[in-house]
């Protein structure tokens, strides 16, 4: 895995284990090992997919289950989009692993707004793309809602943390 990668990884997932205890703590059953594991693991196929045409997701769920981590397999999976019968359901490892990536640019915490709007300057072709992007950015705020509305801090905060991936020289 690439050293930019990296960074990135190690962000999420710190961002998605804060998250992860935080909501323990408000009584939500999460297993904090697989959202910080998943988190770690969802880009574990982007460098390789660049050459392959493949999904990276696709690619990295399919290594992990060859390697029998179907838990993990799945999170990775599942960590490019949402849906509306997920985002209806609980709050996962998986929505959490999937979340913390859309507030992190590079090995940067940004707002999801941000982070929409660089993978619009840096993927859509189209209007059309643009617009979907534009919609899939609606349901990570109201994934956002959810997750923050059953905690005291708010979005913005994460950007305000003192992370120590930041701080960590690869
Ligand atoms: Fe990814």
């Amino acid at each position: 895995m690439p050293p930019h990668i990296q960074r990135h990884s190690l962000l999420v997932a710190e961002i998605a284990l804060y998250l992860a205890e935080l909501l323990k703590q408000n009584g939500a059953r999460l297993n904090s090992a697989l959202v910080e594991a998943g988190a770690l693991l969802h880009d574990i196929a982007k460098s390789r997919s660049l050459s392959t045409g493949v999904r990276h997701e696709n690619m990295g769920a399919q290594l992990l289950h060859e390697w029998g981590y179907l838990a993990l397999a799945a999170i990775v999976q599942d960590h490019v989009n949402l849906d509306l019968i997920r985002l209806n359901g609980p709050i996962t490892e998986s929505l959490l692993v999937n979340y913390a990536d859309k507030r992190v640019k590079h090995d940067q915490v940004v707002s999801l707004e941000e982070r929409f709007y660089d993978l619009i300057d840096r993927y859509a072709k189209t209007s059309r793309q643009e617009q979907r992007l534009l919609q899939k950015l609606q349901l990570y705020a109201i994934l956002e809602r959810k997750i923050f509305g059953r905690l005291t801090m708010e979005p913005y905060d994460l950007e305000r943390l003192q992370l120590h991936s930041q701080q960590r020289v690869l």
